[in-house]
C-alpha cells in the first residue's frame, strides 16, 4: 500500500492504549485547561486519526510562517497549510502541560493533552501574511479568512496526545473514519489503486459520473467517497443529509464492494488550491493512490479560478512531495446530444446549450418547492432526500 506522507508508518496521535488513555484522562483533570476554538479542535481530531501524519502536534510560529509561505516547515517537511492552536487566552506558560477542552461537545470534555513547547504572539502583519498565502485574499467576507482572523493572537505549539474524536464518532458512527481505519479497510478489500473523492456537498449526476470516470480511466480497484463532517458556512447542507443522499446513490447506482462511503472530522477552510493540496496529503495518509480534483475544488464565491486547485499541483507542489496522484477533472455535465454525463474537454463540438446546467441556487429553489431537478441532473432518490430536507426548513 502507498506509504503515508512523511514517514514509513502512520503515526496517529490518538492514544490507542486504553489504560494509558484512562490515565491521561485522569491526569487531565488535574491540569490547567484551555477551551479550544473549533479550528484547533478539528486539527486535534485530524492529528488523532493520523490524517495529518507525520506531524506530532501543533506548529510553532516559524513553521506556520514557513508553511504559509512555501508549503514547507523550517525542517523542510512538505505541508500545505499551517496546523495551529490559536487562542485569545494569554495565561498559558511555555513548558506547561495542559488539557485541551472541546468547544463542540456539551460540558467541554478533554479532547487532548498538550505539552506546550512555545507560546508566541502572532502580529497583525504575520496574520495577514499567512491569510494571504493560504486563502489568496485578505477579504474579510471570505468565510475562511473571517474564521482565520477570529482565532486569537496567541499561538501555542507542541505535541499532543488525543483522547477522543469529538462529536464525530457519536454523531456519525457509520461514516466517520480515522485514516488508520480507512487504511485497514482498504487492505481488507485488497484494493491497491484507490481513488478518493473529496466532497462537502450532496452528490448529483456529475459527481457520480466523475467517480465512475476516474475509476474506469485509472482502472482503479475502488472509490473512497470521503465527506467533510465538520463545520461549513451557513446555508451549506448538513452532513447527515449529505450522508443519507450519498449512501442512497451508492446503494442504488454502484456495484457492491466498489465504494467506501466515509467521512472525516474537519471544518471547511474554503482555501481552494491550498486546501486541495491538504486534501491530497491526507488522502495519501488514508492509503489512497489518487484524488479527484475537479472544478472549483474547495472553493467559495469567485475567489479562485475554476482550475486553480489543479494548477497548484503543477506550479507549486514539488514533484517528489507526494506519492498520491491527482485525477484532474474538467467541468462535468450531462450532454443532451450524447445522453450521458461527459467532461466538457471531451466534447469540443458542444456549445453551452448542449448541456444540462443548473446553478446551485436554482436547484435549491426547486428542491425547496418540492420540484425534483431533471433526472439528468439529479438522481430521483437523491432529489427526494434533499427536497425533504429543504422543505423541512420552511415548515
Ligand atoms: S469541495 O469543496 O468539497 O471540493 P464539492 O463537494 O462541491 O466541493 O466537490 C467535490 C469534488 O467534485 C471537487 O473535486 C470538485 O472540484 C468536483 N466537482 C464538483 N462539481 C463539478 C463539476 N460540475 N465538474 C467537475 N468537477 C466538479
Amino acid at each position: 500500500m502507498i506509504k503515508p506522507h512523511g514517514s514509513d508508518e502512520l503515526n496517529p496521535l490518538f492514544v490507542y492504549d486504553n489504560e494509558l488513555r484512562h490515565a491521561l484522562l485522569a491526569e487531565a483533570e488535574t491540569l490547567p485547561s484551555l477551551l479550544l476554538n473549533s479550528a484547533a479542535a478539528a486539527n486535534a481530531v485530524m492529528l488523532g486519526g493520523g490524517y495529518f501524519n507525520p506531524l506530532s502536534g501543533y506548529m510553532n510560529l516559524a513553521d506556520a510562517l514557513s508553511v504559509a509561505e512555501k508549503m514547507h516547515t523550517v525542517d523542510s517537511l512538505f505541508f500545505p497549510v499551517p496546523i495551529l492552536n490559536r487562542t485569545s487566552e494569554t495565561g498559558v506558560a511555555a513548558g506547561s502541560r495542559i488539557a485541551l477542552r472541546d468547544p463542540n461537545v456539551e460540558g467541554h470534555p478533554v479532547l487532548a493533552v498538550m505539552d506546550v513547547e512555545a507560546v508566541e504572539s502572532i502580529s497583525d502583519a504575520q496574520n495577514a501574511f499567512m491569510a494571504e498565502k493560504i486563502f489568496r485574499t485578505l477579504d474579510p467576507e471570505h468565510p475562511g479568512v473571517a474564521t482565520f482572523n477570529s482565532l486569537g493572537d496567541t499561538l501555542l505549539s507542541g505535541p499532543i496526545q488525543v483522547l477522543n474524536f469529538s462529536y464525530f464518532q457519536t454523531d456519525f458512527p457509520d461514516t466517520f473514519r480515522t485514516a488508520v481505519e480507512i487504511r485497514n479497510e482498504i487492505a481488507e478489500h485488497g484494493w491497491e489503486k484507490v481513488v478518493a473523492f473529496q466532497t462537502r456537498n450532496p452528490m448529483h449526476r456529475a459527481h457520480e459520473e466523475l467517480c465512475r470516470m476516474a475509476m474506469e480511466q485509472l482502472d482503479a480497484d475502488g472509490i473512497l467517497i470521503h465527506m467533510l463532517l465538520g463545520k461549513l458556512k451557513p446555508g451549506d447542507i448538513p452532513a447527515d443529509v449529505r450522508d443519507a443522499s450519498i449512501r442512497k446513490m451508492v446503494e442504488v447506482y454502484f456495484p457492491p464492494n466498489t465504494v467506501m462511503v466515509t467521512g472525516y472530522g474537519f471544518d471547511m477552510l474554503y482555501a481552494g488550491p491550498r486546501e486541495a493540496v491538504l486534501h491530497a496529503v491526507f488522502r495519501q495518509n488514508c492509503g489512497c493512490t489518487h484524488l479527484i480534483v475537479g472544478r472549483d475544488h474547495a472553493g467559495v464565491g469567485d475567489y479562485y479560478g475554476g482550475f486553480d486547485a489543479q494548477t497548484i499541483f503543477d506550479e507549486e507542489v514539488p514533484a517528489d512531495a507526494l506519492e498520491l496522484e491527482i485525477f484532474k477533472a474538467d467541468h462535468t455535465a450531462y450532454s443532451k446530444k450524447l445522453n450521458k454525463v461527459v467532461m466538457m474537454r471531451d466534447v469540443p463540438d458542444h456549445t453551452k446549450d448542449d448541456f444540462v446546467l443548473l446553478s446551485g441556487t436554482a436547484v435549491r429553489e426547486m428542491l425547496g418547492k418540492g420540484i425534483a431537478p431533471p433526472p439528468e441532473f439529479s438522481r430521483p432518490e437523491v432529489a427526494k432526500i434533499l427536497s425533504d430536507y429543504y422543505q423541512s426548513l420552511d415548515s
